[in-house]
């Protein structure tokens, strides 16, 4: 058999299949086997055919659903007429990534295990099931899943094994070159500008959308910052819906970028041109030529904890003893423990950690930063404004994340500190960005009754529906929102009212610090009767979205509650109802961290 070329096929939602999959990609280079690692909807499916060797790293996103970037190659592979034997020739490995504390864990990997084999793939070896639940939990089953690919590999292709690996300490080849280009100095535009004529914004072609206003919606006194932050989307051909989410990827602060140029001794103006060594595109996200400062500030994930495979690239680097020690014992097996507390734990950024290795930093070669930086993820929000009610505009609801660990300096949000720190007023702003559908669906139906739970940010997709529907005739729309203080964090309120003396909206409402705590569930448990009428005679839609974690378990528990006491229905039977609400879309719920 000839040697054939390993595929790492990934569909990832956060990075961290798409880290695993370069991982297996930098295990196969050590050992100089020809591979290729790519985003499954990078991949020309058709050719999946005449391949022979392929490892698929997929995490399972939301209710069991893939992430982005394999939706095409999903939806291919379900195709009814794809016939049986249509992959007989392909050997394949799945490994999935998930949560264990969703219902439906590695529902994905499990799912295209079963699909491949269906279609007369062979199977290396079992479905690797990471749980990303615990934080030692995920590398407790990767590394010996991988361990017993390789040895399958081997075992299947024996010339393999005789190739002189890499040795372990020593540094990978970099995928790209840096081509720095000596009189390029002035900054760079990017090479897709956007113009009408394209289709509509997504993420390889985003909208730049002016920032009109970016306001805190929380008294000044309040622990917390909220912003809402509006966008003029008039020029973008954007279109969206209430439960929509809006993307956009976040900037590294200046203070980071330039402390990052520091530690590395690069020139934040220098431009330079990127050209892959091996069978990969240069980043599309990229302008070409580009600056070091628009690589840093817009592309390196520097502010992120930094996984595991950042410890292992930087230890081979490392030439100071004390250093390299101290890396070797992160990157290892027995070393994740002490990572987790130190980086972890306290959230430690990678642009921390490498000014706390000074010598390993200043060794660093520029050609491999794209190796040890992950490209910075694009972030999710709810829209919280309606077309109607704001045409050509598109708002969004911001909790500005910052809290204590035992480092000194807080700890911020990247995306939410880098969007509080724009101002409108200081020039113009634009912000790139595209629309997805979300997952709450509000009924076309406009006589149908909906009842929304949204405490803190949770609300923001109610604010969009609620502004939809208003217009739409006389419905039963209930809101339970929450928040600490009623005199500082009950935002929109004089919009709630508004809506109330129209008949438009019955709200109830659960601050949590103004007395002894009250949570939206109590709200939910202490309206059972309207409840009870509005699901069981009218047919009403329940939906529930927020931030903390436990909030929509209590919520549901609470409603089980209502079903038994005023549907006279037992334990069993309630849990019945929801689940048949669940399955039929008349209960919903989106949560994020
Ligand atoms: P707390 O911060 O006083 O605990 C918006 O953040 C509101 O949601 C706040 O009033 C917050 O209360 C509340 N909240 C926090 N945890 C919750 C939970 N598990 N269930 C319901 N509400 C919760």
């Amino acid at each position: 058999m000839s040697e054939p070329k390993l595929l790492v096929l990934y569909g990832s939602q956060t990075g961290t299949a798409q880290d695993t999959a370069q991982r297996i990609g930098r295990q196969a280079k050590r050992k100089r086997i020809q591979f290729q690692v790519l985003a499954l909807d990078s991949y020309n499916v058709a050719n999946l055919i005449s391949e022979s060797l392929v490892v698929f790293v997929c995490a399972t996103t939301g209710q069991g659903d893939p992430p982005d970037n394999m939706r095409n190659f999903w939806r291919f592979l379900f195709r009814k007429s794809l016939p049986a034997g249509s992959l007989s020739r392909l050997d394949c490995a799945v490994l999935g990534l998930g949560d264990s504390s969703y219902p439906k864990f590695n529902f994905v990997a499990k799912k295209l295990h079963k699909r491949l084999q269906q279609l007369g793939a062979g199977s290396l070896l079992p479905v690797g099931l990471a749980d990303d639940q615990h934080d030692l939990g995920a590398d407790a089953v990767i590394d010996p899943w991988l361990t017993s690919l390789w040895q399958k590999v081997f075992a299947l292709y024996p010339a393999l094994a005789t190739l002189t690996p890499l040795r372990d300490d020593e540094p990978l080849p970099p995928t790209y070159t840096f081509h720095f280009l000596d009189d390029v100095k002035e900054e760079l535009h990017d090479r897709r500008g956007f113009s009408l004529d394209h289709a509509v914004p997504s993420q390889s072609l985003p909208f730049p959308a002016k920032l009109v206003s970016n306001e805190r919606v929380t008294e000044a006194s309040h622990f917390q910052d909220v912003r809402l932050i509006e966008f003029d989307i008039s020029e973008s051909g954007i279109e969206f819906g209430a439960g929509d989410v809006v993307m956009m990827h976040p900037c590294n602060s200046p203070e980071d970028v330039q402390q990052f140029c520091q530690l590395l001794r690069l020139d934040p103006e220098a431009t330079f041109t990127l050209r892959a060594t091996e069978n990969t595109a240069v980043p599309a996200r990229l302008p070409q030529p580009c600056s070091v400062r628009h690589l840093v500030e817009k592309f390196l994930d520097i502010a992120a904890v930094p996984r595991r495979s950042f410890f292992e690239l930087l230890s081979t680097f490392a030439t100071n003893e004390l250093e390299r020690d101290k890396l070797a014992e992160f990157s290892s097996a027995a070393g994740q423990s002490e990572l987790h507390s130190y980086c972890n734990q306290p959230r430690r950024t990678a642009l921390e950690v490498l000014a706390e290795f000074p010598h390993t930093t200043a060794e660093l070669k520029v050609d491999h930063l794209l190796d040890l930086f992950p490209e910075i993820q694009p972030r999710s929000f709810s829209i919280a404004s309606s077309l109607k009610a704001h045409p050509g505009r598109l708002q969004i609801l911001v909790a500005v994340v910052q809290y204590k660990t035992k480092l000194y300096k807080p700890r911020r949000g990247l995306c939410s500190s880098w969007l509080a720190s724009l101002d409108p007023h200081k020039g113009e702003v634009s912000v790139p960005l595209w629309v997805k559908k979300g997952s709450l669906r509000f009924p076309t139906d406009q006589n149908t009754p909906v009842i929304m739970v949204g405490p803190g940010t949770g609300v923001a997709p109610f604010r969009s529906a609620l502004q939809e529907r208003r217009s739409e005739g006389k419905t039963d729309h209930v809101l339970f929102f929450g928040c600490r203080f009623e005199s500082k964090d009950f935002y929109f309120r004089s919009e709630w009212e508004e809506m109330m003396e129209r008949g438009q909206l019955k709200l109830f409402t659960a601050f949590s610090r103004d007395q002894d705590k009250v949570y939206v569930q109590h709200r939910v448990k202490e309206n059972s009767e309207l409840l009870w009428d509005l699901i069981a005679n009218k047919h009403a839609c329940f939906y529930i979205a927020g931030n903390a974690k436990q909030m929509p378990t209590s919520v549901c528990d609470a409603l089980k509650d209502a079903f038994q006491q005023k549907g006279c229905m037992s334990a069993g039977e309630a849990e019945q109802m929801l689940t048949a609400m669940e399955k039929s879309g008349r209960l919903q719920s989106e949560t994020w961290s």
